[in-house]
């Protein structure tokens, strides 16, 4: 059994390109007492992953030059020195872009595969749906009859962060790259429009569908379409800034001109980080089990192959809006 890893080799300057990655076989990993040997079967793709790339503060630290390139996982234990897991149990982990990990069994949690697929543990029930449900409900506070609108609305976050606005019982518009993703937006997870920002006239689209303002925006993008959204806010409007993938391959991100917009309608805009959250994520979960249970919130996946080789190739394709849902990689 070899273990292919994906190694950050070289720092990025503007977009990925191959040369950042190295692909190496190494042995797989013996176990030692309290540790689990996983074997990864699904890597999440995820643009906090360019973030991690960079050298330089953040809410978390770079990955080394040479590592392992870091990432949240679901897998299979393959043999146990702890007593808390057993061999053949799902799990999820922060496993790293490669087929092995071992870890101590602190960090690694179990997960229920007969509720519903593993790779959903990335997604809905990950850190993608915990980011949508804690920035949404803690920082958005949306309330019944109000205007929500989501940029990134196809994406992981996105999906989940408008069908928990719809279930709060909001009027939830998304804005999405391209018409299918519109109508998917729309026809699949429930949302009472979308716009697609790759069209003109975004701040007229945006008008048409939302005529009574803005009062939560979730933006997972930022740049040019948080831009616009500022000039369509109400008083007290919240914006969650979740993320901003239009910016991260910019060698000098721009932040937003239209901020006096804030001003005006005594306005608040706040960033998040999911990890805050993590004493409540079980709680979380539990909530959201409910609602996929009963029909509420779909959980939809972007399931990529080509195992830990194609791993360069997922995260370029992530940047270029390749994936309805969220990505995953199956190794
Ligand atoms: N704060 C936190 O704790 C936290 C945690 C997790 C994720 N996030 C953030 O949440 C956001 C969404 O993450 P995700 O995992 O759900 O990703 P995702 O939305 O599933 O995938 C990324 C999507 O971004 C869109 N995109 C790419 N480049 C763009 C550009 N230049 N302008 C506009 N849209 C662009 C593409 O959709 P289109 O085809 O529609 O363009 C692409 O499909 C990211 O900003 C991420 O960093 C934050």
């Amino acid at each position: 059994m070899k273990n292919q890893q994906i190694k950050l080799i070289k720092r990025p300057f503007g977009k990925v390109t191959f040369d950042c990655w190295n692909l190496e076989n190494s042995l797989v990993p013996e176990p030692n007492s309290g540790e689990v040997l996983v074997r990864n079967a699904f890597i999440s793709i995820d643009p906090a992953m360019r973030g991690w790339m960079n050298e330089g503060k953040s809410y978390i630290k770079p990955v080394a030059l040479g590592d392992t390139m870091r990432a949240l996982t679901v897998g299979k234990v393959m043999e146990s020195k702890s007593e808390k897991f057993k061999t053949g149990e799902w799990v999820s982990l922060g496993g790293g872009v490669q087929n092995y990990v071992s870890l101590p069994e602190s960090e690694i949690t179990k997960i229920d595969t007969d509720f519903c697929e593993p790779e959903v543990y990335l997604g809905t029930l990950g850190m993608s749906g915990l980011t949508a449900y804690f920035g949404m409900l803690d920082t958005g506070q949306p309330k019944a009859g109000e205007t929500v609108l989501i940029s990134g609305a196809a994406g992981a976050v996105g999906a989940v962060a408008g069908q928990i606005a719809k279930l709060k019982g909001c009027k939830v518009v998304g804005i999405a790259g391209g018409s299918e993703k519109c109508k998917h937006v729309v026809e699949n997870l429930g949302f009472d429009a979308c716009v697609d920002y790759k069209e003109d006239k975004l701040r007229n689209q945006i008008k048409e569908v939302c005529p009574d303002g803005v009062d939560v925006f979730f933006d997972n993008v930022g740049g040019e379409i948080l831009d616009t959204v500022l000039t369509l806010i109400n008083k007290k409007a919240r914006i969650i800034i979740c993320g901003a993938i239009s910016q991260y391959n910019e060698v000098r991100p721009t932040g937003p001109k239209n901020y006096l917009s804030l001003l005006v309608n005594r306005a608040r805009m706040e960033g998040i980080v999911v990890f805050d959250n993590y004493k409540n994520y079980a709680s979380a979960i539990d909530q959201m089990k409910v609602w996929i249970k009963d029909g509420y919130l779909s959980t939809p996946m972007h399931i990529m192959t080509g195992g830990v080789p194609a791993f360069p190739e997922a995260l370029n394709q992530l940047f270029a809006g390749k994936n309805t849902g969220k990505m995953v990689l199956e190794c």
